[in-house]
């Protein structure tokens, strides 16, 4: 296994379909590693007598955590090793997902068992026992915990999958040790990060290439006129760089107020012109988006007029902040960035965004990385 899926990956770098990275390679081989030790795993249940009713009695291998930061190869990698391997009872499931799926079992067993239908009261067990049905080899995506909720029950239910035999990979963009930062009583969570340290082998997989954000070099990144056909181009960028369909809506804290952002993923925030511009925000609020999102997409920015100079200072204030921190911007608007605010107060300013906005859409600026200086 080890040798079929690096001789895999080497393949698709042969043929252009990837490029080599040295840290992607390193994870392939632990992926191959892994692959081994679970056909040796499945072999001795095999041959052991008791394997049908004591199976968890032969250690199962210890999986793998990946974490990194977003666009570095670590879902990617994971799929290939998931389709790759020889592991009858597998699968794979989008964290989030799943969580929901556990709290809505939960909940049903909760429900039966006070309806009197059903003995014994922890719901754990059983929940883990249909968990383990679907498969033994339980491979994750975007392994993250933000909820009180989640973290509550994933020590006791990981516990008793661990119990049943089940080997965990995961991908996330946190090492385990900063999973549930800051969250609400902590402290109780920590075994449950000691245990996945125990059973589950930390790698990074952190190069300095974000490929996500690599394939939208030579994608136009300014779309004019405004229409269905820009939407849909905005929209094709949206899912490349998030896959995704639609964010999350998230707030950011500034000065004691909050600011909403309509849509966020993997880094990306998604505004309309309207919703940063047309209303009474100003640098501080810009300065917040510039930090926390490496890239920002900026929807249906109109034509303004003279009597519209506060929503150009606004969008002035913008896209300073937003180049300062070098984050990409992807933009959709009436006219082309010189034809945005050509009369009115404030136009010789303006004379420096328009300039700003042309090298943003430049490969070198889309080249470097986000951040202030
Ligand atoms: N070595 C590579 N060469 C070319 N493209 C790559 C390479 N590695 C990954 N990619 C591509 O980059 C994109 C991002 O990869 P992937 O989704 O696996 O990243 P990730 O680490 O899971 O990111 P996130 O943390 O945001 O989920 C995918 O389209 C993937 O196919
Ligand atoms: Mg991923």
């Amino acid at each position: 296994m080890g040798n079929v899926l690096s001789d895999y990956y080497e393949r698709l770098v042969a043929s252009g379909d990837l490029e080599a990275d040295p840290n992607q390679r390193r994870v392939m081989d632990l992926f191959g590693t892994l692959g081994d030790q679970l056909s040796e795993h499945q072999a001795a249940l095999r041959r052991s007598a008791l394997a049908s009713l004591f199976s968890p009695r032969i250690r199962a291998p210890n999986g793998l955590y990946i974490h990194g930061g977003v666009g570095r190869g670590k879902t990617m990698l994971m799929d290939l090793f998931f389709h790759q391997v020889d592991v009858a009872s597998k699968q794979r499931v989008h964290f989030h997902e799943f969580m929901q799926d556990v709290h809505s079992r939960v909940h049903e067993r909760r429900q039966a068992h006070s309806k009197g239908f059903v003995g014994g009261g922890d719901p754990i067990p059983p929940v883990a026992d249909d968990i383990v049905r679907k498969g033994r080899l339980l491979c994750f995506d975007e392994f993250q915990v933000t909820d009180i909720t989640d973290a509550m029950i994933l020590g006791r239910l990981f516990t008793a999958l661990f119990e049943r035999g089940v080997v965990v990979v995961a991908t996330s963009n946190r090492h385990p040790d900063t999973l549930y930062e800051g969250g609400l009583n902590r402290a109780l969570f920590l075994p449950f990060i000691a245990m996945m340290k125990d059973r589950m082998e930390v790698v990074s997989l952190d190069g300095d290439t974000d490929y996500r954000l690599k394939h939208l070099n030579g994608t136009p990144v300014y779309y004019t006129p405004l229409g269905g056909s820009t939407d849909a181009e905005i929209q094709g960028i949206w899912s490349r760089l998030t896959n995704s369909e639609r964010g999350e809506p998230a707030s950011l804290e500034v000065q004691g107020r909050l600011l909403e952002v309509p849509q966020s993923a993997k880094g990306v925030a998604r505004f309309s012109f309207a919703d940063l511009c047309e209303r009474p925000l100003g640098v501080a609020d810009f300065l917040k988006v510039a930090h926390n999102f490496h890239t920002v997409i900026l929807e249906r920015i109109p034509v303004l007029g003279p009597e519209k100079r506060n929503e150009a200072r606004r969008f002035v204030n913008l896209i300073d902040s937003l180049y300062n921190y070098k984050v990409k911007l992807i933009a959709s608007a009436a006219a082309a960035p010189d034809a945005i605010y050509p009369a009115g107060d404030g136009t010789f300013e303006f004379a420096r965004t328009v300039s700003r906005l042309f090298e943003m859409q430049s490969d070198p600026y889309m080249a470097l990385g986000h951040g202030a200086e």
